[in-house]
């Protein structure tokens, strides 16, 4: 057991041996928060941590008190953890201590995406039972360590033990009082095609916040953010991660009080929520993730993959090598015949992919985006046979075959629309905001969802599809269910969002053996939640290999490769226009679940086989590539923001691949160092740089090198004058290192 519950002291202590959280029973019996961090010794009371404020000669009141689920309306002014309307319209809440219950393992949570365990060993959780006595609100937090992670678990269960209706305003996952405000708050921004650039500022009084009101987590904010002391880098100081397995709209927000404590939380964005439990009813929130680590950003990082890679993916594809694909998108757009599609997959073939995916445009008659979605009919006049010739087709090629499908979504010019107007979200008398031309189903209602899951079951089991790339592509808007009473519309982004994963969760059940992949407009909904149910997610639609570095490099920080669709495309690239060379492109791509996004036939030779050298070199190394550990080396946000560089290496540290990139180019760049990471000091490696153009940079790092050698000195970049100009903008290395066997100690 990983928790105690004192009863002499009521205090909890959880802790794995890297870190311990502790809480413990107030004097005015609120449930009080004691400390994250760094383990400390079990079975000693730590109650002198909550030291009472001296309160005498000012109007504060409870306001520096730390607690684990704070609520508003006696004295502590910061930001609760929940806010209710209970049935006499009073704000007050006050959470007493009622009761706890320690269990191994870890239960789920009803309707909602959760980490979990396959051994009851492997985590204990501990559940605190807290109420309100005038309103009888019941909160039960739910606290898991993992044996394993350096990660607390935290949920919270919102009951109506009363006998009227009360109104939940407010309900987040978990909230965290720190007791000081020195941190820097990290966190993923961006747009479509630019997700998840980092962005770093220094706490500052008040409250500082991202979130979404989306509809999705969406690509301007991730439901992941990070505290590090303001001098915390990747391989040295504190940090705190805090993720929210969810997909809808949620809030990560930090407030630092006048005294300098700071009080983080996250859970769904409580903006526009209002959910009404009758009596009995309860409300689950969705799992915030807690991450501690103490030597840098990329101890951080690598827990959090471990923990979403081992814990939080699940199904038959969690650990299975992913297949190298070829998705016919941005080849061919809505623009083809099925004659089309099996040249393409022979095409690919040839280059040694593996997966050939058919994209946007096989159903209804979608030779555009403004209709058919909603109509999950294969378009006979381009696939006159049906979905089943082509993907036997494709698979006597020895390829296999995928299609792309966005459940959630109607095209007004559609037959289900034309049908079903009112199965669309939106306000009776006003007009409904298009994007993209479509509109969003209304997946708070069941019936919607049960027609969704019937009609894709079909698709999915009409042919031999192994693999699902699952869109949702535009934010929601006229937020109303006609299905939902007035008073009852504050809850319709919570069930739309409960109604999208039962869709997930039945599909993903019927079809096990299905690769799914996640997408909304690339990375507009790359998150915990999805993670649960796809292992993998289009990172962007951004395949620019130059963009992809920021978007790649910043997307790390939370999730792990494996879960990175990145792919090589055209040039011109289709987002920016900007031309690198092919191995750029897969130097970068190589990062992550790779794949091509081109159309495979309108290749010269020299091309197909430079790409058929790509996926031999990609498959060689792709269990490293994929679920190796990540060392981000040279950030593209930091700097001179001219360079970057990466590295997965093995768990047994014998293998690594690592790469370089410069963006722009420079006349006598001089001499560089690239120093690694994660390598075993005492072993000896084998350097092959790639691709192999035989110049001097290749050469000098061509070598039989120390771990420590390469760590503490590093790989070598250097051109003189004459040399610069080969190199040219845009400039990749891959380096990949194996251990020598026979080499002087290995
Ligand atoms: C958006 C996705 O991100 C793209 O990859 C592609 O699938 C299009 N949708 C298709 O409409």
């Amino acid at each position: 057991m990983h928790a105690a519950w004192d009863a002499s002291t009521n205090e909890m202590h959880l802790h794995n041996g890297r870190i311990s959280y502790l809480a413990r029973v107030l004097e005015d019996g609120s449930f009080g928060h004691l400390y994250f961090g760094p383990t400390l010794r079990p079975g000693v009371s730590y109650a002198h941590l909550s030291r009472r404020p001296f309160l005498g000669f000012s109007n504060r009141l409870g306001d520096s008190v730390a607690r684990e689920y704070p609520t508003g309306g006696s004295g502590d002014f910061r930001v609760p953890a929940l806010a209710i309307e209970p049935a006499d319209g009073s704000p007050v809440l006050h959470l007493a201590y009622r009761g706890n219950r320690v269990l191994a393992g870890k239960p789920g949570l009803r309707g909602l995406p959760t980490t979990y365990v396959e051994e009851d060993g492997e985590a204990t959780t501990v559940e605190v039972l807290l109420v309100d006595e005038p309103s009888s609100v019941e909160v039960r937090l739910s606290y898991t360590v993992f044996e394993a992670y350096p990660v607390i678990a935290r949920s919270a269960v919102i009951r109506n033990g009363g006998s009227a209706p009360v109104r939940v305003r407010c309900a987040m996952s978990a909230a965290l009082d720190l007791p000081d405000a020195a941190w820097d708050l990290v966190t993923l921004d961006g747009t479509w095609s630019r997700e998840r650039h980092v962005a770093s500022r220094s706490l500052a009084p008040g409250r500082q916040s991202v979130g979404s009101l989306r509809g999705a987590s969406s690509h301007e904010h991730n439901p992941f953010v990070v505290l590090k002391r303001p001098a915390t880098t990747e391989e040295h100081g504190e940090a705190y991660g805090f993720g929210l397995v969810y997909s809808g709209n949620f809030r990560a927000e930090v407030e630092v009080d006048p005294f300098a404590t700071a009080r983080l939380r996250i859970g769904i964005e409580p903006d526009g929520f209002a959910w009404t439990l009758a009596p009995g009813e309860e409300l689950v929130t969705p799992e915030a993730i807690l991450v501690y680590a103490a030597e840098g950003l990329g101890e951080l990082s690598d827990s959090t993959h471990r923990l979403f890679r081992r814990r939080l993916t699940r199904g038959r594809w969690r650990d299975r090598a992913r297949p190298v694909l070829l998705n016919s998108w941005e080849g061919v757009y809505f623009d083809f015949t099925d004659d089309a599609l099996v040249e393409m997959a022979a095409a690919s073939r040839d280059l040694g992919v593996e997966l050939f995916v058919l994209d946007d445009g096989w159903f209804g008659e979608r030779d555009d985006d403004t209709s058919s979605l909603g109509d999950w009919v294969v378009d006979r006049r381009k696939l006159p046979g049906g979905l089943a010739p082509v993907a036997r087709r494709v698979r006597e090629l020895g390829l296999d075959f995928g299609l792309w499908i966005e459940p959630e979504m109607v095209s007004p010019r559609s037959r289900l629309f034309a049908e079903h107007p009112e199965w669309a979200l939106g306000v009776p008398g006003r007009p409904r905001t298009e994007s993209r031309h479509q509109l969003v189903l209304d997946l708070a209602r069941p019936e919607v969802v049960d027609h969704l899951f019937g009609m894709l079951h079909e698709v999915l089991a009409s042919a031999p599809i192994s693999y699902v790339k699952w869109d949702m592509n535009r934010s929601l808007t006229e937020p109303f269910s006609a299905s939902l009473p007035p008073d009852r519309q504050g809850e319709l982004f919570h069930r739309h969002i409960l109604g999208a994963y039962d869709l997930w969760r039945r599909l993903t059940d019927a079809f096990p053996d299905v690769l799914f992949e996640s997408c909304a407009s690339g990375g507009g909904r790359f998150d915990p939640g999805m993670l649960a149910f796809a292992p993998q997610t289009w990172t962007s639609d951004n395949t620019d290999a130059i963009e992809r570095l920021a978007i790649q490099w910043g997307t790390s920080l939370a999730y792990p490769p494996s879960s990175m669709g990145a792919h090589v495309s055209a040039v011109p690239n289709h987002q920016v226009g900007r031309i690198t060379s092919l191995a750029t492109r897969a130097a970068v791509a190589f990062f992550g679940v790779f794949g091509y996004e081109l159309d495979p036939r309108h290749l010269t030779e020299v091309e197909r086989a430079a790409i058929r050298d790509q996926v031999a070199f990609y498959t060689a190394h792709r269990e490293v590539l994929q679920y190796g550990r990540f060392h981000r080396l040279r950030s593209p946000f930091e700097g001179d923001r001219n360079t970057a560089a990466w590295m997965s290496i093995a768990e047994d540290a014998r293998r690594a691949v690592v790469g370089w990139y410069r963006i722009l180019n420079r006349a006598d760049p001089g001499p560089e160092r690239l120093r690694l990471r994660g390598l075993d000091p005492a072993r000896r490696y084998r350097v092959t740089p790639w691709p192999a153009i035989g110049d001097r940079l290749e050469l000098v790092n061509a070598l039989v090198r120390g771990g420590d050698d390469l760590m503490h000195v590093g790989l070598f970049f250097e051109a003189d004058r004459h040399e610069a100009p080969a190199l040219g903008d845009f400039h990749a290395r891959v380096f990949a290192l194996d251990v020598e066997e026979d080499g002087p100690g290995a």
